[in-house]
């Protein structure tokens, strides 16, 4: 449709109609032509007929979603078609490694890649819409949605948010949703809902970026937040979503509330019903209401009590038809069909793709000899997560999780056998987990260990394969504590005690406490939730098939007191180099101020020389560029790829600026014994931040451009800024 058909059609529909394409509802089953209820909702055939919603989300499947459209676009007085939208946050039936693992592979290519194979796979189950990505910064791994994100670092974060965009809607067929407008990544006490205390400055400086980069990439759609900033709920920030969301980063596209949250507004305190929750909503731009009954049952009242005026919900539907017309839904309101379903959904070059994005994301964190493993070795693969299928981010629906291989599975099928005992639960008895604990208890905890000490004594080399229940991150999954359960660490300890040789694999959602596991294994591997290829990318990479080139994408702490730590934070007038305090300096009596492993930090099976880095020239002027270079050598015996990063540091500044900050990667293979010359341009806008002043600029002086293989790094030199 032209934008004056679309205009036309705007203007025959009735406010309720209008209204109607405001209101998204939960749609879980279509029963014999009514929408039955869902798990949070329902949607009666009544305000089917009137037209009077316009999207559902959380309904998948190609046929169910065909019937569903067919007839409701039947009875919708001007048979507008709805936009069906999902949460696919780690991929639809293909499971690839969660956000934040996807993070470790520092790839724009692989997270594209992966957010492409997300796209056909929804695409064929008949959705339009993808709540993803999630571009809200974590520094707290106590929060259990830092899965979710890509981590810690602000430039990171944009670079793989744009991939992530690129990749689901480049086909024209699917619109991304960026979320959650903003700083939801930032919950006081890492507790999920949480308030957000954070300075203009940090928010704008740190927060902001990665959400404004994705707008610019062309995301479709943005979602506010549950949280509140400056003490003023996203979802009724009038500021955040027309000053700064619409009006600076200049996003013109549909803006949708998260779950409920317009009615939260009541809860939090600044709306006293649901009648004056709409109206905050609606007058800081929110064009869709997901799942609270404030624009359904409010809007039409509001407008012709003349309490709202009747532009903005125009303005509001233009966007909707906008994006519906986008996506050529009013040629064809049908994406996928079953067939598509058939040919995609775990399709074999889906699984390649993901076996390959696994191997890439684990991050070798200590390997003191034992890995890779030799096939002719005596191994036993010991823990919970051996021979466990549930290696799936917690955002992910699947029917069948054990069509994920598991470890045991991925090293059965490389060399013929694998020596197994479960040894513990991952859970202990009574522990909590957001969602329910589908782990059965059949047999004692005492069996199991004694069990996997019998075969522990037997084996030249046990890998421990241990982590955090899938369902202790995500939404509503906050812990206070981040350790391994005690029935794993007891495991652990009684291993140790008769076998010394362990490689210990982690699957986690987050940054875990790892002081014990740190203390008893020669070797650690950071698995994360992996997802359907895991065992096979696991025993690709045990074996040596695959060489480990994961790094963090976030600190991992010594231990949670710690928190939040990350490594782009300052310098304090009284600095602490070492870590340990000693009189009156920065830091703790009980703990040092360095972390186990900082962002960037991964080892290989080979290792990489850097040469110091030299710069094109030493003075560059504000419209120039210098060019930072170090030469990079595989000094070890495997071929394998090693990701050079390049931070910079301005030295001073009118406010204190982060020790480091990420601003170029660069990935390269290299075989043994070959060298590369690794460039980064380096230019003046790389170098702006916030001044004093709040203006968004770069002030004279010295700087300082790092290039190594981690943020530690300390190979350096230094340029002026004129
Ligand atoms: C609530 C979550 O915060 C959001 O990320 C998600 O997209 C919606 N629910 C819809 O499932």
């Amino acid at each position: 449709m032209t934008v004056k058909e679309l205009e036309k059609l705007l203007s025959e529909m009735s406010l309720e109609e209008k209204v109607g394409q405001m209101v998204q509802r939960v749609a879980s089953e279509m029963v014999s032509g009514a929408i039955v209820t869902g798990p949070e909702g329902i949607v009666e055939p009544k305000k089917m007929s009137l037209g009077l919603i316009g999207s559902i989300l959380n309904t998948r499947g190609a046929a169910t979603i065909h019937d569903l459209q067919k007839e409701f676009i039947e009875k919708h007085p001007h048979h507008i078609p709805l936009l069906t939208m999902y949460d696919v946050i780690n991929g639809m039936e293909t499971i690839f490694p969660i956000p934040l693992a996807q993070g470790c592979t520092f790839s724009p290519e692989t997270v594209e890649d992966c957010a492409a194979m997300a796209r056909d796979e929804a695409a064929a189950e008949g959705l339009h819409v993808n709540f993803s990505p999630m571009l809200d910064l974590v520094r707290d791994p106590r929060w259990g949605r830092v899965m979710e994100s890509t981590g810690e670092d602000p430039w990171l974060n944009a670079q793989l948010g744009k991939a992530m965009v690129r990749g689901y809607q480049k086909k024209g067929n699917m619109a991304a949703c960026l979320k959650h407008f903003a700083g939801y990544g930032a919950p006081e006490g890492g507790r999920d809902y949480e308030n957000v205390e954070l300075s203009e400055r940090t928010f704008r400086e740190d927060y902001l970026p990665a959400y404004a980069a994705a707008v610019k990439e062309g995301c479709a759609m943005v979602m506010t937040s549950f949280n509140s900033w400056n003490r003023i709920p996203s979802t009724g920030n009038r500021w955040l979503m027309r000053k700064v969301l619409r009006q600076e980063m200049g996003f013109d596209g549909v803006l949708i509330s998260d779950f409920a949250a317009i009615d939260e507004l009541i809860r939090h305190g600044i709306a006293e019903d649901s009648r004056e929750a709409a109206k905050l909503a609606i007058e800081a731009g929110v064009d869709i209401d997901m799942q609270s009954n404030a624009y359904m049952n409010n809007l039409v009242d509001l407008v012709r009590s003349g309490e709202v005026d009747e532009k903005l919900v125009d303005e509001a539907v233009m966007r909707i038809l906008k994006l519906k017309n986008d996506l050529g839904l009013f040629e064809n309101p049908y994406n996928g069909s079953p067939e598509d379903e058939k040919r995609l959904l775990l399709c074999e070059e889906h699984r390649k793709k993901v076996r390959v994005a696994a191997a890439s994301s684990f991050v070798l964190l200590k390997n003191e000899g034992l890995l890779p493993l030799k096939k002719e070795e005596k191994v036993a693969f010991i823990g919970p997560y051996a021979d466990n299928c549930n290696i799936h981010g917690s955002w992910t629906y699947l029917e069948h999780p054990e069509n994920n291989v598991t470890i045991k599975q991925g090293v059965e099928r490389k060399i013929g056998t694998c020596t197994y005992a479960k040894g513990a639960y991952v859970l202990d008895e009574g522990q909590k987990t957001r969602m329910y604990d589908p782990e059965e208890r059949a047999v004692l905890e005492e069996e199991l260990l004694r069990e996997a000490v019998e075969l522990a004594k037997t084996a030249d080399k046990v890998v421990l394969c241990l982590g955090e229940h899938r369902h202790q991150t995500g939404e509503g999954g906050s812990r206070a504590s981040i350790t391994l359960s005690k029935g794993q660490l007891r495991l652990m300890q009684q291993v140790a005690e008769v076998n010394k040789n362990i490689v210990t694999v982690v699957f986690s959602g987050r940054p875990v406490e790892l002081g014990q596991v740190q203390a008893q294994s020669q070797s650690i591997l950071m698995a994360w939730m992996p997802g359907t290829e895991g065992g096979n990318a696991l025993a690709d990479v045990l074996y040596g098939d695959a060489v480990p080139q994961g790094k963090l994408s976030m600190t991992i702490p010594r231990s949670v007191g710690q928190v939040p730590i990350y490594y782009n934070c300052f310098n304090t007038g009284r600095p602490n180099p070492t870590g340990d305090r000693v009189g009156f300096i920065h830091g703790y009596i009980d703990e040092s101020t360095k972390p186990l492993y900082p962002f960037g930090y991964g080892l290989s099976y080979t290792t990489f020389d850097y040469s110091p880095v030299t710069l094109s020239k030493t003075r560059m002027g504000k419209r120039e560029t210098l060019e930072a270079t170090a030469t990079v050598k595989n000094t070890g015996s495997y071929g394998a790829t090693e990701t050079v990063q390049m931070y910079l540091q301005d030295v001073k500044g009118s406010v204190i600026r982060p020790l480091k900050m990420l601003r170029g990667v660069q990935k390269v293979f290299l075989r043994p014994g070959q060298s590369r010359e690794v460039s980064f341009q380096i230019t003046e806008d790389m170098l702006r931040f916030y001044n004093a002043d709040m203006i968004y600029t770069s002030e004279q002086g010295m700087f300082r451009v790092y290039i190594g293989g981690s943020s530690d790094t300390e190979n350096a030199a230094t340029f002026t800024l004129e």
